[in-house]
């Protein structure tokens, strides 16, 4: 069994992956700057503490697997909080690798990096493509994808950027659209959508996310980007049909302006995450949507997943 650090481990894909960890008999120091609550951090040895000024080493000391979710997400504020996204993304990211400086215990060091690095870049995404991001979250996240690339060539820390596209499911964060809509279906409240809805999305259910996460740490892959993808990607209209149709409720659409950042589509190139890693995410979007579901109407409570 294996020593892993998760950070950000209080956040949606963060308490997941200390869940499935920890169910596989690791030995997980999980950290947040919040609170840490629910069940399965209580299975792990969780410290409260901010990543951009705590003494690093109690933490790194004895771990092989860094798997590194701390951070800034979402687009639209990154046009107006552009230090947050930078010390968040960067600044973390940098102060983590440098401490991994002369750590010869150390394994892989898994940067949660994103689609958004890809911006305008022609669809399906591949990791060998252009990268132009379109909002300043993206250009933040790449940033951090290349601090990974430099202490990869001149430390020698092994790393892996993963690329996620939108990842949903049970927990996930109240700002993201998925956890939006299914609690408007429940509370028969209007939704609100940017631009008509034509975007398409590459949706990723939590579990698949993490499972691959855990896989691509552990196999002995070499330093690089590798996109995590849920193989299904449809246009938002079509996944709020796919609501109606789980909830069993007529969804009320509030048009807003199309946001700045947003991208059009995204969609993932999954061959590498198949060659490397040799993953392939199962969950249908029907599926996951209904789990997500299940979930809001318990209550929708972030660690009750
Ligand atoms: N959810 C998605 O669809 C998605 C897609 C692509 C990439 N990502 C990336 O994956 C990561 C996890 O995403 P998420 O949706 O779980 O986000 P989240 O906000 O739920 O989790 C991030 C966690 O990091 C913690 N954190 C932030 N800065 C910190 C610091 N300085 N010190 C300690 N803790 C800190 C936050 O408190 C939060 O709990 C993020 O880096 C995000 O950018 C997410």
């Amino acid at each position: 069994m294996a020593r892993f650090l998760v950070t950000g481990a209080a956040g949606f894909i963060g308490h997941h992956t200390v869940r499935q960890l920890t169910a596989a008999g690791h030995s997980v120091v999980a950290v947040d700057r919040r609170p840490g609550a629910g069940p399965a951090l209580q299975q792990a040895d969780f410290h409260q503490l901010d990543l951009l000024t705590c003494d690093l080493a109690p933490l790194l000391d004895g771990t092989e697997y860094i798997i590194h979710y701390a951070g800034q997400p979402g687009v639209r504020e990154s046009w107006t909080q552009f230090d947050a996204y930078s010390r968040g993304n960067i600044e973390v990211t940098q102060r983590l690798l440098e401490g991994l400086r002369g750590r010869p215990a150390v394994r892989k060091f898994v940067l949660a990096s994103t689609s958004s690095v890809y911006g305008s870049a022609p669809m399906p995404a591949r990791e060998d493509g252009p990268t132009l991001p379109v909002s300043p979250y993206g250009a933040t996240k790449l940033a951090a994808e290349q601090l990974c690339n430099l202490y990869g060539r001149t430390a020698g820390i092994p790393w892996l950027a993963l690329r996620y596209f939108t990842v949903y499911g049970p927990g996930q964060r109240p700002d993201m659209a998925f956890t939006r809509w299914l609690t408007a279906a429940r509370d028969g409240t209007p939704i609100q959508i940017y631009g008509a809805g034509d975007q398409v999305r590459d949706f990723t259910f939590v579990a698949d996310a993490v499972a691959a996460t855990i896989k691509a740490a552990m196999v002995p892959a070499r330093s690089l980007a590798i996109n995590v993808g849920g193989g299904s990607a449809v246009p938002i209209r079509e996944a709020i049909r796919t609501i109606e149709t789980i909830t069993g409720k007529s969804l009320n659409l509030d048009h807003l302006p199309p946001a700045a950042g947003d991208m059009p589509v995204t969609r993932a190139s999954t061959f590498r995450l198949e060659r490397e890693v040799g993953f392939v995410p199962r969950t249908p979007l029907a599926e996951g949507l209904r789990r997500q579901w299940d979930w809001i109407l318990r209550g929708g409570e972030p660690h009750d997943t």
